[in-house]
């Protein structure tokens, strides 16, 4: 396959490069040109978005500007004319996935020849990804990053003009964009981008590649999306940044994410939640804040990734497991009815048997409300990659089905507590096994399934009893205020 001059393809040398200069962050409304706000009449999209919260906003980002140039948002992926996948690099199952839906649409290419599939977020951004894409999979028109999400429509009217394919990737992230259109796909829980990228480096970790180096939004500009949310009747948003500890640290705002948690919460939104935390930066006056404020939710993420302290230094987390535990013990000192969650990857490269059961007497410590477990993954550029390891698959397979037993044991222990209790649910509406049950998340983000009162919509804030108990979820019914 012959690269085409007007390509801007990923570097992962570019994207290791740190700089030392500030982004901008622009405020100029973002305009289309004439034809762009034409180009997708008659036209119909579908995103499919994978991976984390951070690429959920993205996709919202997303289906604004399709949105604004015409096209119509379509649920059957099959029927659609123009479907993007918001793509996820962190794991290889991950990735597999989605190269086995690029591989789908192959012939959805031969039913409809003005069929136009793209290809975003941190996929997109990996060199070597984007050069395989570009000779194995041709059935791919356009590939942008997380980057130049804003440059979508130049790219696909580029396509749709000439036929050929649009590929443009930066691998240094840019400036700080404001007022680019947003399609939230929810009505009364909405995401916010406080900051974008991470410095942090883990060496385990892909995303300081993919999505660039930390970059804070203006907190003005923060509180304004909050209280225009507010004001349009959203009831939670979720701050979002890959370490919202490191909150407005690039730009010098004094008091960092405490003090912008503290703001966001005298807005008087009802529920305030963030994600995600690294343990490292995780200040007193943060505890001190989420401690105080009734509308900031008591779901605290600590991802602890593993048990052992010289596992903790190959992963270049900066913090002991005795700080760790510190940190925990002073959370649930100031908010013990906090629930804690955690993320964790067996089978680090020579990870020994003593130290993973260092990780299971973690979870005995901390008893996490629950955790998202993973089998370590390499990743092409990452340091980790490069390390030798001499644990075979299946012993890794072992311990996390091992981990996953404890986690399920605590996660089971903890709902216990909750039976015959009375939980406040926000509503998401009717649950997705049963039609005449609804579900939502409590304060403490358990999922909830439960017998409604007549009238009961989504977006209610409710009082749910607990009937019944189990790993993952709970069952209740609705009772009067
Ligand atoms: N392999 C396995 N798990 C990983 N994570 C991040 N990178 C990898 C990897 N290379 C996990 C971490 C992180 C979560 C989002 O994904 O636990 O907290
Ligand atoms: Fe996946 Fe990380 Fe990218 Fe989110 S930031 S989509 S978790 S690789």
């Amino acid at each position: 396959m012959k690269k085409d001059e007007t390509w801007v393809l990923p570097s992962l040398r570019e994207a290791q490069k740190r700089t030392r200069n500030n982004s901008q962050i622009i405020h100029s409304n973002f305009e289309l040109t004439n034809e762009e706000k034409e180009i997708g009449k008659g036209r119909t999209y579908f995103i499919r978005t994978y991976g984390c919260q951070a690429n959920e906003r993205d996709s919202e980002t997303i289906a604004g500007i399709l949105n604004d140039m015409g096209f119509t948002v379509i649920d059957d992926i099959d029927k659609a004319d123009l479907v993007v996948l918001n793509t996820c690099a962190i794991r290889q199952n991950a990735e597999n996935k989605v190269i086995g839906e690029i591989g789908y649409f192959k012939h959805q290419k031969i039913k409809n020849p003005n069929f136009i599939l793209a290809v975003c977020g941190c996929m997109a951004q990996e060199e070597d990804v984007v050069d395989m894409i570009i000779h194995k999979y041709r059935q791919v028109d356009i590939i942008f990053g997380t980057h130049n999400i804003h440059r979508f429509p130049a790219l696909l009217t580029q396509h749709i003009n000439s036929q050929k394919r649009s590929i443009e990737v930066l691998s240094k992230e840019g400036d700080v964009i404001e007022n680019l259109p947003v399609a939230r796909f929810g009505k009364y829980k909405a995401w916010v981008n406080i900051m974008y990228g991470c410095d942090k480096f883990c060496t385990y970790c892909i995303v300081p590649y993919t999505r660039g180096k930390e970059r804070s939004r203006d907190i003005e500009d923060i509180l304004k999306e909050v209280e225009t949310l507010k004001d349009q009747g959203y009831v939670e948003v979720t701050l979002l940044g890959q370490n919202v500890n490191a909150y407005g640290k690039d730009l010098g705002i004094e008091g960092g994410f405490a003090r912008l948690l503290e703001e966001v919460a005298r807005i008087g939104i009802p529920r305030i939640r963030f994600s995600t935390s690294h343990p490292w930066d995780f200040s007193d006056e943060m505890i001190d804040v989420i401690a105080h404020y009734n509308n900031i939710m008591p779901a605290i993420h600590l991802p602890v990734q593993s048990g052992n302290s010289d596992i903790l230094k190959l992963m270049g987390r900066r913090y002991t497991i005795e700080e760790y535990k510190n940190l925990y013990d002073r959370i649930v000192a100031k908010i013990p009815n906090a629930t804690i969650t955690t993320d964790i990857i067996v089978g680090f490269p020579n990870e020994t048997e003593e130290q993973f059961v260092n990780t299971l007497d973690i979870v005995d410590y901390c008893k996490y409300d629950n955790a998202f477990t993973f089998v370590y993954s390499p990743r092409i550029g990452t340091p980790a990659a490069r390390m030798d390891d001499n644990i075979p698959a299946d012993e890794k397979d072992k311990r996390l089905a091992r981990l996953n037993d404890k986690i399920k044991f605590y996660a089971r222990q903890k709902n216990d507590t909750l039976q015959d209790k009375v939980l406040e649910v926000l509503v998401d509406g009717p649950s997705k096994k049963k039609s005449d049950i609804m579900s939502g998340y409590s304060r403490e983000n358990k999922l909830v399934n439960f017998v409604p009162l007549p009238n009961t919509k989504e977006g209610d804030v409710v009082k749910v009893l607990i009937t019944e108990t189990k790993s993952f979820s709970l069952d209740g019914k609705q009772i009067e205020e």
